[in-house]
């Protein structure tokens, strides 16, 4: 199951010029082809065959590559071309290791080829070697493709339902289109990559050895790499004659075949050639087939002996089908599972000797398929121009985005190599944060909340909570009732929060919260009572007690003067006190991440990690107290804000951060401040990409090089839309519509480039959340001192929630980068309101208790007053 980096089968729009290797089968060739695309869409090519001496094909690598490239010198000679420096694809068919479309290692040499030194190099890297080493002319080696894939698609340029390639000559093998959400082993879970299968390695680890023969085992023995490719020796023209030969000295030692005598010619290995047995299979009449067994074996066959090897070559060649049938029967079914469908109508490519020449292979094949796989139509094309034509196409596409999009956006992507990395510098931040003498300097403040448990099931009462600081400000009227069951009934309005207000002074802002109270109050008639209040306030402060809360600085779209420094629960105490008209007694304070966990823990008790991914970011988890410095005591634990929205403020994600980044800063409320929060969060991401789009519209590689005003205005590309463009089904007719509206007329071209920038901005704000995230968890980990951790981590956030792929991807990283957690992400339902009324809850009961005991012990009520 090897990636190919393949994203796409042709869609027409692919022209230029280019050279093709085809290396692996039966031929190798050198070829140019020239591909037209639009209307006059057409592909020509001129091809030449070379010859690998055996010599070469098992001598060393080094041999090997300047064989190709003196043949590629040749063919250049031959066409005039030397001085032309023309992109080359390279149909390799063995089983390469890829990690991108021009960078694969062989794992190891099949069928003839037994070179050395180059199993676990990239063979890219080879022959630009050997054109090196030859110093004659240069190539631009874009693509290496499996045969299979290249199969795939030269077939697919005809018939878009192309989406499965097959090859069934020397060797054996399929590839075909998976989704990327199923492909683990690469990153990105958008739209679909091919996938080389190399199912000649089926039964490797011994599953299919109660099918193999003793024919088998011997075949295998004989071959130039034992105990591999197992499915391939019974299915693949280099193996059927020899299993056929092993299986005609068999029975001529028991004297059932050729009078008991075994000749010269039937000891000698590889004699009985595979296109032997299309041509016994073919033959009709008894007689021209001794004449044609005696020729080709000196035989000394009769008349029977013909009977009995026609009857073996027909079942070794039944089988061969047979097996290839099933394999692509599971095939076919895996697609048509991963697509949901009742039914499955796609189009196979197939291309190799066996199944060209052989007269009865492709029917069986077609019939197995038929058989096993009834919900599902398939048909066979024949590949007429062999892979050269499809390694130029993919060539042709590969070229179109790494000469374009991918020049910008490659700094944007992030091997899991370096996302490790940002994983341990996170790591170093949290535990900076956390000790007592570095905390100043942090710029992650690890915040304590005064939160020591998630709610445990006994909360009860009525309450009220303002959740501020997200896109809504809402307030709610929580219920908690205890008959039976613990249940939750909640009543929410949602307030305006005007430009004006939240950048204008702190005692406006505070007599508008106030306001709203009074209004919801009102509403809901509970003026007269004096409920307690949880305050959701998702922004970072330093707090001493559940009650207090100093704002250290605004984020996201808040400015309000006059409340930094400030304790904003006297600030809305004192607002409340202005007006007159009710009373309200706040309890606690709280960040939405802790809300967050809060109100996932109230359904999961596992559930110790909150983050939000919506217009700003962060993530709270439970410490243990005994590494919390700037609390004392020891004894248990308590929940930590970490405000990583500041990670990197202190120059420590400069080499991550693109220009781009620089500029969202600049133009930004908050300059120099909250770095990671504006790489990763919905405030900022619209905005990135609209950044980018107006960058590459400069450049002419977007919209036919023009910029309207609208796509110059700050804010008008916004992150909702990044999430409509990414819909896998309508996603590009969301592009047309969202582009249209700002002004320009894209292309079909222009809407992929651009869902495909939507793509890159997401999927690194996904990767880098992951990264901190899988800190964390290894954190938790480290603390339990345990071998696995088994946790929950309650999410919440529009980011999150509205992306139609940003949970999978986060989800798909954070598994990758931390394996040794088992994580479950449960997404917060209902707010952090409902959390902020379980911490009230929780403070509302422990102060009754300690006032209604008779005689409350001073130490008891110091620990509430801390
Ligand atoms: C195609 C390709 C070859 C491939 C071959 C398989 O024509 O261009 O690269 O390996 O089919 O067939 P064969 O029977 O030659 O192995
Ligand atoms: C939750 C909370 C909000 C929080 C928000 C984040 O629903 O109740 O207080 O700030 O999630 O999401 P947003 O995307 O609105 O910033
Ligand atoms: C190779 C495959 C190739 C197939 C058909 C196998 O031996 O491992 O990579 O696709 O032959 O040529
Ligand atoms: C704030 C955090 C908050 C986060 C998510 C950030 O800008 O600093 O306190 O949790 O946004 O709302």
């Amino acid at each position: 199951m090897l990636p190919a980096f393949v994203f796409q089968t042709p869609d027409g729009t692919e022209r230029g010029k280019y050279l093709a290797l085809d290396l692996g089968g039966t031929n190798f060739r050198v070829l140019v082809v020239k591909i037209r695309s639009g209307i006059r869409k057409s592909v020509r090519m001129y091809n030449k065959i070379y010859a690998i001496p055996h010599e070469i094909m098992q001598g060393t690598g080094e041999e090997l590559f300047d064989h190709i490239v003196h043949c590629i010198s040749d063919f250049l000679d031959y066409m005039g071309m030397k001085n032309t420096r023309l992109p080359l694809g390279f149909t390799f068919s063995f089983p390469c290791r890829q990690t991108g479309i021009d960078k694969g290692s062989l794992v190891s040499w099949t069928k003839g080829f037994k070179a050395t030194d180059c199993e676990d190099h990239d063979v890219v890297d080879m022959l630009r070697d050997a054109i090196k080493r030859r110093n004659e002319f240069d190539l631009d080696i874009v693509a290496v493709v499996n045969d299979t894939v290249g199969t795939m698609m030269t077939c697919a340029y005809e018939d878009s339902k192309c989406e499965i390639g097959l090859i069934a000559g020397t060797g054996s093998n399929v590839c075909y289109m998976e989704d990327m959400r199923n492909i683990e082993t690469v990153e990105g879970d958008e739209g679909q990559m091919c996938v080389n299968t190399e199912w000649g390695g089926f039964g490797e680890n011994g599953c299919i050895e109660d099918i193999r023969t003793k024919f088998d085992r011997e075949v295998d023995e004989g071959s130039l790499n034992s105990g591999k490719q197992r499915f391939e020796k019974m299915t693949s023209g280099m193996y059927l004659g020899e299993i056929v030969r092993q299986i005609l000295i068999d029975l001529t030692k028991r004297g059932l075949l050729f009078r008991g005598r075994i000749t010269e010619p039937l000891k000698t290995r590889g004699i009985f050639e595979t296109k032997f047995l299309s041509q016994i299979e073919r033959f009709i009449s008894t007689y021209t087939l001794i004449i044609a067994l005696m020729h080709l074996q000196s035989l000394g066959s009769t008349c029977d002996d013909s009977i009995i090897v026609k009857e073996v070559c027909g079942a070794v060649s039944h089988r061969a089908a047979q097996l290839c049938g099933a394999g692509m029967a599971a095939i076919v079914e895996k697609i048509r599972e991963n697509r949901g469908l009742e039914h499955l109508e796609i189009t196979v490519g197939v291309d190799g000797t066996l199944y060209k020449l052989h007269p009865h292979f492709s029917r069986v094949l077609k019939d197995t398929v038929r058989d096993l796989a009834p919900k599902c139509t398939v048909s066979f094309v024949l590949s007429e121009d062999g892979s050269g034509k499809g390694a130029a196409l993919i060539t042709a596409v590969a070229r179109r985005y790494c000469g374009g999009i991918d020049k910008y956006l490659y700094s944007m992507r992030f091997s899991d190599e370096t996302l490790l990395e940002i994983m341990s510098r996170f790591r170093r931040e949290l535990e900076k944060g956390l000790s007592q003498d570095t905390n100043p300097t942090a710029t992650v403040k690890m915040l304590p909340t005064f939160v020591r448990s998630i709610p445990d099931g006994t909360e009860k009462g009525d309450f009220i909570a303002l959740d501020l600081g997200g896109s809504n400000f809402r307030i709610l009227r929580v219920k908690v009732s205890h008959e039976k069951k613990q249940t939750v009934q909640m009543e929410t309005e949602i307030y305006d929060t005007p430009e004006d207000i939240i950048h204008g002074s702190g005692t406006r802002l505070f007599d508008h919260v106030a306001e709203c109270l009074g209004d919801f109050m009102e509403k809901h008639k509970i003026k007269d009572k004096k409920l307690p209040v949880g305050f959701t306030f998702s922004f970072p402060c330093a707090q001493t007690k559940l009650d207090e809360g100093i704002l250290l600085t605004w984020t996201k779209r808040f400015k309000a003067s006059g409340v930094e420094g400030m304790d904003v629960v006297k600030l809305l105490n004192k607002a409340i006190k202005k007006r007159g008209d009710y009373e309200a007694d706040i309890m606690a304070v709280v960040n939405d991440t802790v809300g967050t966990m809060m109100t996932c823990g109230f359904d999961d008790h596992r559930c110790e990690v909150g983050i939000i991914i919506g217009t700003g970011t962060n993530a709270c988890y439970m410490e243990e107290m005994r590494h919390i410095e700037l609390v004392e005591g020891d004894e248990g634990r308590m929940c930590i804000n970490t405000e990583w929205g500041a990670f990197g403020d202190d120059g420590m994600l400069e080499d991550i951060r693109t220009d781009f980044d620089r500029d969202i800063d600049r133009g930004s409320l908050n300059p120099g401040k909250q770095l990671f929060e504006k790489m990763v969060s919905g405030m900022y991401m619209g905005e990135l990409v609209r950044l980018i789009l107006v960058k590459m519209a400069r450049e002419g590689l977007l919209f036919e090089g023009r910029i309207t005003p609208e796509l110059l205005t700050k804010g008008k590309f916004e992150t909702k839309h990044i999430s409509a463009i990414e819909k896998s089904k309508e996603g590009l007719s969301k592009a047309k519509e969202i582009l249209a509206r700002l002004g320009v007329e894209p292309s079909a071209d222009d809407c992929i480039a651009v869902q495909h920038v939507c793509a890159i901005v997401s999927f690194r704000s996904a990767s880098l959340v992951a990264a901190t995230l899988a800190a964390i968890l290894t954190r938790l980990k480290d603390n339990k001192h345990v071998p696995r951790l088994k946790t929950t981590v309650g999410i919440d956030g529009s980011l999150y929630k509205m992306h139609p792929q940003y949970a999978r991807r986060l989800h798909k990283t954070v598994r990758r980068l931390v394996p040794e957690c088992d994580v479950r992400f449960l997404l917060s339902e209902s707010g952090s309101g409902k959390g902020a009324a379980m911490v009230t809850a929780w403070a509302y009961r422990t102060l009754a208790c300690l006032w209604d005991s008779p005689s409350p012990s001073p130490a008891s009520k110091l620990v509430w007053m801390l």
